[in-house]
């Protein structure tokens, strides 16, 4: 059986000017090389995939290769092959995140006084280097004080913040950067093309942009999408391989959030997460989508929902509740929406009456109650954006969930019946949220919650009564636990009876 190499080692740089981007370290090195200045311990920062292994290959050859040429390795005699096949005896990588302690480290350090057994220089490759232990940085900075000659130390790191000052002294250190789309995407064609895949434009475009930087995960994406895909690999092809939310679901959710619809919000939060999608990202490509669309329709709309979900997230990335957040967040801007076409409706179809009358003349019509809303909301708007930048998620995930009427120094809290959490929250902090309130209010106000009999979704309604159907069915030590975990996530548990044990 011929084993199947994987794409991206097949895809390693094998000499300098292979190497994407990085090009002052690149650079540098192969100066070095030439001008017979390489020093004797180097640190390769920087993020995953970037090409830190690779380049220490490549400088591992050059260093030990008696043909080189202008400071690259001819990659073509005995030493290159034996390195690149990984049989060189003198080039030695150490996984530090596997070997931290200092047993290893003193190998090392013995070995390395030994003359190189078929090069002209020892190197040791160590791969995440700040992992080792405290006795083991010691050893290593002994090592590195008084340095055997002939030796060489490549020391690979992801998190440079971790590595104490006094290693970082006696080194060189190179900072390899996270690689831009376009020389991903680049990168991308030529592998494609040396492997006769075929493959859109948009297809690499989307690949390059979901690695994020780094090129081995775009080469491994890539991988995985021809694997899956048919005749001619597109984006939606790459999506559908990657398991990514599909562009129709993509479009529902601007849709949705330009035409206030609430509904149409959950029900997408509810597929990403079902889908296993992480909400960055689905968010990330909004705004991408949104772009396209403003492009193609000139609608600024579109431009203004992308960064709506550019900056939504961006919150997201340190929030622990990912799906409330998003969920309020989009909520909210459903309820902007329909707040702002509403009264644009009102100033259309009549002059705007006073608006103490409209409030008293009819209660509950839509019209009256947009009136209303439109010169008190700024007020909720308000209590949410500081709630925000206070870092109260709670707080300010339950309120942003809830319906807030305000009139004459009162804003009544309504909070749907199916939210027992958020209820809690709110009445037992209610003094805080009155305190907000009154921060912004021009007056005195009062703060009251209540729950709202009014709205209820019918399909958590059904879900609910089908889990106290199925509790009665539990052992008592069950039950208790289960009727926690619905009081927490009302809409999220589900109580099924398996069969056996
Ligand atoms: N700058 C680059 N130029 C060309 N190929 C690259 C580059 N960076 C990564 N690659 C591709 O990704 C693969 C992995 O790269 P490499 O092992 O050098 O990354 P790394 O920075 O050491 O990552 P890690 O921190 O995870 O060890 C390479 O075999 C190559 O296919
Ligand atoms: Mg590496
Ligand atoms: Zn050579």
């Amino acid at each position: 059986m011929i084993e199947m190499e994987v794409l991206y080692r097949k895809y390693r740089p094998k000499r300098f000017s292979e190497v994407v981007g990085q090009r002052g370290v690149v650079e540098t090195l192969r100066r070095a090389v030439e001008q017979g200045k390489v020093v004797h311990a180097y640190v390769f920062s920087g993020p995953r995939g970037t090409g830190k292994t690779s380049v220490a290959r490549i400088l591992a050859k050059a260093v030990n290769c008696p043909n080189t040429n202008s400071g690259e390795p001819c990659n073509d005699c005995e030493v290159c092959h034996s390195v690149d096949s990984g049989t060189f005896l003198d080039v030695i990588e150490v996984d530090a995140a596997s070997n931290r302690g200092i047993d290893e480290i003193r190998r090392i350090r013995d070995q390395a006084s030994y003359v190189p057994v078929q090069g002209k220089t020892k190197v040791y490759i160590v791969d995440e280097f700040h992992m080792l232990t405290r006795e083991a940085f010691n050893a290593l900075l002994k090592t590195l004080e008084e340095p055997p000659p002939n030796v060489l130390f490549v020391l690979a790191t992801t998190n440079i913040e971790r590595v104490p000052a006094t290693v970082l002294s006696r080194c060189q250190i190179f900072a390899f950067r996270n690689l831009p789309e376009s020389a991903i995407s680049a990168r991308l064609k030529e592998i494609c093309a040396a492997e006769n895949f075929k493959v859109t434009e948009s297809a690499l475009e989307l690949l390059a942009k979901l690695a994020k930087g780094s090129l081995r995960d775009a080469i491994s994406l890539l991988e995985q999408s021809v694997a899956y895909g048919g005749e001619v690999l597109d984006a939606r092809e790459v999506r559908d391989a990657l398991g990514l939310v599909p562009e129709e679901v993509m479009d529902g959710y601007v849709d949705a959030l330009l035409g206030g619809d609430t509904d149409r919000v959950v029900e997408i939060a509810e597929k990403i997460e079902s889908s296993g999608q992480n909400f960055e990202t689905f968010l990330e490509s909004i705004l991408e989508r949104c772009l396209e669309r403003y492009k193609f329709t000139l609608d600024v709309r579109f431009l203004d929902v992308g960064r709506f979900a550019w900056n939504l997230s961006r919150q997201l990335k340190y929030a622990n509740e990912k799906r409330s957040l998003f969920e309020a967040e989009s909520l909210l801007r459903c309820q902007a929406a329909r707040r702002s076409s509403i009264s644009e409706k009102v100033k259309e179809e009549k002059p705007a009456p006073p608006l103490k009358e409209a409030r008293e003349t009819s209660k509950g019509e839509v019209q009256d109650e947009a009136v209303a809303e439109t010169r008190e909301s700024g007020l909720v708007e308000k209590v949410l954006r500081y709630l925000r930048e206070e870092g109260d998620m709670s707080l300010y995930i339950a309120l942003s969930m809830a319906r807030v009427d305000v009139s004459d120094g009162e804003a009544t809290i309504k909070v749907r019946k199916d939210h027992p959490f958020n209820l809690e929250i709110l009445r037992k902090r209610q003094d805080e949220v009155k305190l907000a309130f009154a921060k912004f209010s021009e007056g005195p106000i009062e703060v009251s919650v209540e729950v709202d009999e009014q709205i209820s979704d019918k399909k958590e309604r059904e879900n609910s009564s089908v889990n106290r159907h199925q509790l009665e069915e539990l052992s008592e030590e069950e039950r208790e636990l289960a009727e926690k975990l619905l009081r927490l996530f009302p809409d999220r548990v589900r109580i099924e009876k398996t069969n056996g044990r």
